[in-house]
């Protein structure tokens, strides 16, 4: 049988959170034996925020040994960098053609990030959902893993899609559907569990790295919100308990045990004994994934050959596809 396609990729614009763990490498992880993927490092995305080609660098690198830290394996998939395989950008004009202003306005990230007028508005925060289409479109992709916030966008690209496919009576491109994980697919602030936790909140108490220090953790923590019930009772209910319903998938995610039997377990314990036991688990799980971390990030030969090798690969299934899909549209004659 064919392995479908799965694309997904990270912006690396920055350390992760446990969030990006928690609700989209987990899927990778998972995913990875059982479908052809492509796992790509959407450096292209980065320029729209960062302008500083020694941070996006950095930022690569880093984000790769993470990947590898956690268990994405090479050998099975395809880790590759955006700007390596420039047919995204090829792909990007044409359907940049086909997509209207007013869809790009209505886009909630788009319009929450311009709530902030201090800053000017640059194009490509405009039309980043048509290079994340381009992204996926390019590889025929079946199934993207993401986390809650991309679901409009991914809705967009299935808009795209069919519309391109209809007007030239022809399935160009393959129609993707999302994955999303059950109950981590957002993943809250610490100190506002109404909130999703955000790799750029400028509160860093609100937010778990990947690679914290111990210390750091505790303190986060510890003075993560809960709430006034009591006697204290460990029970997972978004509404009226957002905080601990918040560790409770962050638990139950770290060490692969249902909530429901977090539940059981720790149902009339207090919040403070929670609270200890979960900062233990938590670092014995960053811990594993650190040591691999500062193992990698040194090995700089190796990242650069599996950059490499994933860019040789990608490149020949990226270049014919783009030139199908421009002989589809009549670009190629
Ligand atoms: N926009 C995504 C994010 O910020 C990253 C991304 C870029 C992506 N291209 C993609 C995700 C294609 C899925 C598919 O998280």
């Amino acid at each position: 049988m064919i392995k479908k396609n799965i694309f997904s990729a990270i912006q690396p614009t920055g350390n992760l959170t446990i969030g990006h763990y928690i609700g989209v490498l987990k899927i990778w992880i998972k995913k990875q034996y059982k479908y052809n993927c492509f796992f790509c490092i959407a450096d292209l995305h980065s320029w729209i925020s960062i302008k500083n080609k020694k941070k996006i660098k950095n930022y690569i690198y880093s984000l790769l040994s993470i990947m590898l830290s956690i268990g994405i394996n090479p050998k099975k998939c395809n880790i590759f960098l955006q700007s390596d395989i420039i047919e995204h950008i090829k792909l990007y004009w044409l359907l940049n053609c086909y997509t209207y202003v007013g869809e790009l306005n209505r886009m909630t990230q788009f319009k929450n990030k311009i709530k902030n007028k201090n800053f000017k508005i640059n194009c490509g925060l405009l039309n980043y959902p048509i290079l994340m289409s381009s992204d996926i479109l390019l590889y025929n992709t079946n199934y993207v893993p993401i986390g809650y916030d991309q679901i409009q966008h991914i809705e967009l690209t299935k808009i795209i899609a069919n519309r391109i496919n209809k007007l030239y009576n022809k399935n160009i491109f393959t129609i993707p559907n999302y994955i999303i994980s059950k109950y981590g697919s957002k993943i809250m602030s610490l100190c506002n569990p109404n909130k999703k936790m955000s790799k750029s909140d400028i509160n860093k108490n609100n937010v778990i790295y990947l690679l914290d220090k111990f210390n750091d953790i505790k303190y986060k923590i510890i003075n993560s919100l809960t709430d006034s019930q009591f006697p204290s009772k460990i029970l997972y209910d978004k509404i009226k308990k957002p905080g601990i319903s918040n560790l409770l998938v962050i638990f139950s995610n770290i060490k692969n045990i249902s909530i429901n039997k977090l539940e059981k377990k720790f149902l009339n314990i207090s919040y403070k004994n929670f609270k200890n036991i979960f900062i233990n688990e938590l670092n014995n799980f960053l811990y594993n994934i650190q040591k691999k971390y500062f193992y990698f990030i040194k090995k700089k030969k190796l990242l650069k050959k599996i950059l490499l090798k994933g860019k040789l690969k990608v490149k020949k299934i990226a270049k014919k596809n783009i030139n199908y899909i421009y002989n589809c549209i009549g670009i190629i004659k």
